[in-house]
């Protein structure tokens, strides 16, 4: 790729700058699809990525971390859940390897950051709100991906468009814009909106170094825009994903029926976890003080790390939970990552020129 030197300057951002990457776009952790050879594509693409560690059991997030640099001698990051089982190992795991960024999210922890910030590590949490990038600031955070409603999975309410320029404005750190990108004009609007980088995750989903099997990457492919649905069903907190005949019945169940599932889901997480029975009810209570769940929200916590293995791991998109941004609606490709940054990177140096003329 070639760029003029001042197309180049401004892709080059603090982001570039504290992360190593050439480019300022990121592959974000998502559970059972951020995998080393996703994470090691991305990075060796130019963009920076996230190995995702909340769905691998902690005492073997280092072996993975290996996988990793043994793919790519890029610098990557690990994104964990900081109040579940085993989240101090992995921050040990983090530092003991030299990764270079850490992302996190709900309840943030202050002494694994300051653990991790004295260690060098950059600290990336996620966001969807003002009010939380500013104490995700306070706490320590280097950069702040911010993600609008339209981003896959657990997500808040405020568009993207307006939460991007909003919380540019409410913090110092570099902010990155997350929810409903896939190309290089959406990079330049970013930048545009006061942010420093671009974060994707259901457009690295749909690339083809990740790992999801073939008949769930399918539904991405076919999806439209309203078949990406906003909903509660799975445990009682907005998620997007793309309408399937598990959400159908969920949406329509009885709650015995999910509280069956939730049990079940819960026992078999705690089997792959390596959890105890203790360190899931002390996890399940501290989800319930960080995030405000009622009793029932808590118990239904395991079902979507488990209902997206169904899809994303044993290829059953009918009855597994299918996480994904309203962008999957638009997207019907699945192109190496290397095309794929190499076509976001020229289309935001075409977009510059255009609108610099
Ligand atoms: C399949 C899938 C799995 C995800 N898993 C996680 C996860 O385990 N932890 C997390 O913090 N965010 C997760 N997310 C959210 C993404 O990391 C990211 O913030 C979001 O996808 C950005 O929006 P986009 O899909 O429009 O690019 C997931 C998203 C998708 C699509």
């Amino acid at each position: 790729m070639t760029e003029s030197p001042s197309l180049k300057s401004a892709l080059q951002t603090r982001v570039t700058d504290l992360l190593g990457s050439p480019y300022p776009i990121l592959q974000t952790g998502m559970g059972w699809v951020a995998k080393p050879e996703l994470v090691a594509g991305a990075c060796n693409a130019g963009a920076f990525g996230f190995l995702a560690a909340a769905t691998i059991p902690p005492n073997e997030v280092e072996a993975e971390i290996l996988a990793v640099k043994r793919l790519t001698q890029k610098p990557f990051g690990v994104n964990f859940l900081m109040d579940a089982p085993g989240a101090d190992v992995i921050a040990e795991a983090i530092i003991r390897q030299g990764v270079r960024a850490a992302g996190y999210n709900r309840a943030p922890n202050a002494g694994l950051i300051t653990k991790l910030k004295d260690a060098g590590v950059v600290c990336v949490p996620t966001c969807g709100a003002v009010k939380h990038a500013v104490k995700a600031e306070k706490l320590g955070a280097d950069i702040i991906i911010v993600q609008g409603g339209e981003g896959g999975g657990h997500t808040g309410s405020v568009p993207t468009s307006l939460l991007t320029s909003a919380a540019a404005d409410a913090v110092e750190v570099p902010i990155v814009a997350a929810g409903g990108f896939r190309d290089g004009r959406g990079l330049v609007a970013a930048l545009a909106f006061g942010a420093e980088g671009i974060a994707m995750g259901t457009r690295f989903l749909m690339t083809r170094e990740s790992p999801v099997p073939d008949a769930t990457l399918q539904r991405y492919i076919d999806a439209q825009v309203p078949d990406v649905i906003l909903s509660t069903a799975l445990d009682g907190l907005p998620q997007r994903m793309i309408a399937n005949e598990l959400i159908r019945e969920l949406e329509h169940g009885s709650p015995l029926r999910k509280l069956l599932m939730a049990i079940r889901n819960a026992f078999i997480l705690r089997r792959e976890t390596g959890a105890t029975i203790s360190e899931l009810i002390r996890s399940g209570f501290a989800m319930r003080r960080n995030q405000k769940l009622s009793n029932a929200q808590m118990i239904l916590a395991a079902n979507a790390p488990i209902l997206a293995r169904i899809a994303m791991s044993d290829g059953n998109p009918a009855r597994g939970y299918l996480p994904s941004g309203t962008v999957a609606g638009v997207i019907d490709d699945r192109p190496s990552c290397d095309a794929l940054i190499s076509r976001i990177v020229s289309e935001a140096e075409q977009t510059l020129t255009r609108l610099c003329a």
